[in-house]
């Protein structure tokens, strides 16, 4: 497939047709039957939008401030590893791509450019973005501390602490096809040299099923940075997190790509906003692929929204390029939507303007054949 992209979509087509199968696999893939992918987009298509009418903008505000952070539009660059795979200048094109856009870029900490390097290539646009440290805490903390403050030196804005991966989940397309380990040349740059006197020395990156709510304390302890956990799920490990100094969650399935059958993360929404109760913001991520979807999940409550794949079908598509049209047309979409729905800005979107459709018709007085009934009875939906 060739020509332009119009949608989100397009752009995964455009990937497709680029990438080699295996990459393909990786990027799209998730856990097990996959039940979990599928849910998360599919929860934004059962939501309905309900707007309102002349309460006329003519320009509408999509900028926000994250703890702390500032940015042009409510839609992060979630973390996701290996961008060298699909595109050569990997993390760095996509670094230039959301400083363009004024978007928050969540490095991972399985990135194929260090950290420095990438918050280096964001400062070189002479743009405000910030870029924020996607972390999976190691079994050994001296290792960790070290890439805490390799992020810090970086000039990261926030920590992003992953906690659903106490073991790598089963990517079962993966397995099937082989796809074990990056390529030759290609590596988790952030994870070279991580000890004094380990010249070229690079470490795997553990998965810690001991990690427990110790270990954020412990971080709490040696960090400044806001915290956000990513990955929390249960409402009451929710109310855990504001407990543990949590300054914010980042509401994730890891995009279906660990424990499958998990909710959709937009119907656990609800359920965590009420768990938090107010005190920390919510960002949310999985699925979203419109700028309907944006404007569905703040209405109900998120602070902002990330998005995974769409970033790496755009890479791999376009580089730099194309995750700058996508991030440009994730905002056109969201503009839109906004004028649609009578906002004005993002402080306009409120949880009246989406709705669970109601199939079933509501049963009300009956009304006999001919009688007007336009000011009684009759089913109200
Ligand atoms: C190719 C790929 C790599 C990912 N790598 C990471 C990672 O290194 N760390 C992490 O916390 N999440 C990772 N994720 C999960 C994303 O951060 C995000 O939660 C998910 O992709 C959001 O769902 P979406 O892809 O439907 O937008 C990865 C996802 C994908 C697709």
């Amino acid at each position: 497939m060739s020509g332009v992209q119009h949608t989100v979509h397009d752009f995964e087509a455009a990937a497709r047709d680029k990438l080699d199968p295996v990459h393909v696999d990786f990027i799209a893939g998730g856990a097990r039957d996959e039940i979990t992918v599928r849910a998360n987009e599919a929860a934004f298509g059962r939501l309905q939008l309900l707007p309102r009418v002349l309460r006329g903008s003519a320009v509408r505000d999509l900028d926000i401030t994250l703890l702390g952070s500032r940015a042009r539009m409510p839609v992060l660059l979630s973390p996701t590893a290996f961008h060298k795979l699909v595109y050569p200048e990997g993390e760095l094109a996509t670094v230039r791509a959301a400083a363009a856009a004024g978007a928050i870029m969540i490095a991972s900490m399985a990135s194929t450019v260090a950290v420095g390097e990438i918050a280096d290539a964001a400062r070189a646009t002479d743009s405000d973005a910030q870029l924020w440290f996607q972390l999976y805490i190691q079994p050994d903390l001296e290792i960790t501390e070290a890439l805490v403050r390799r992020a810090v030196d970086a000039g990261c804005t926030a920590l992003v602490v992953t906690v659903d991966s106490p073991v790598l989940g089963a990517g079962e397309r993966n397995r099937r096809n082989g796809f074990h380990d990056l390529p030759p040349g290609l590596r988790c740059e952030n994870l070279v040299d991580l000890r004094d006197g380990e010249r070229g020395h690079v470490r795997q990156i553990a998965m810690s099923p001991e990690l427990n709510w110790e270990h954020i304390d412990w971080l709490r302890g040696v960090t400044e940075l806001p915290v956000l956990l990513k990955g929390v799920l249960h409402p009451e490990d929710a109310r855990l997190a504001v407990r543990h100094g949590a300054d914010g969650l980042l509401l994730s399935n890891h995009g279906g790509r660990q424990l499958d059958t998990v909710p959709a993360t937009l119907e656990l929404l609800p359920e965590i906003l009420a768990a938090v109760a107010g005190r920390i913001p919510i960002v949310l991520d999985g699925g979203v692929r419109r700028g309907t979807d944006v404007v569905k999940a703040l209405a109900l409550g998120a602070s902002a929204v990330g998005i995974g794949r769409p970033v790496m079908w755009a890479l791999a598509q376009g580089g730099e390029e194309g995750v700058r049209r996508l991030l440009e047309l994730l905002r056109d979409e969201l503009d839109d939507t906004l004028a649609l729905c009578g906002a004005s800005g993002l402080a306009d979107l409120t949880p009246d303007l989406v709705r669970v459709p109601a199939w079933a018709p509501v049963p009300g007085p009956a009304v006999a054949p001919g009688s007007d009934h336009r000011f009684g009875g009759g089913a109200v939906v």
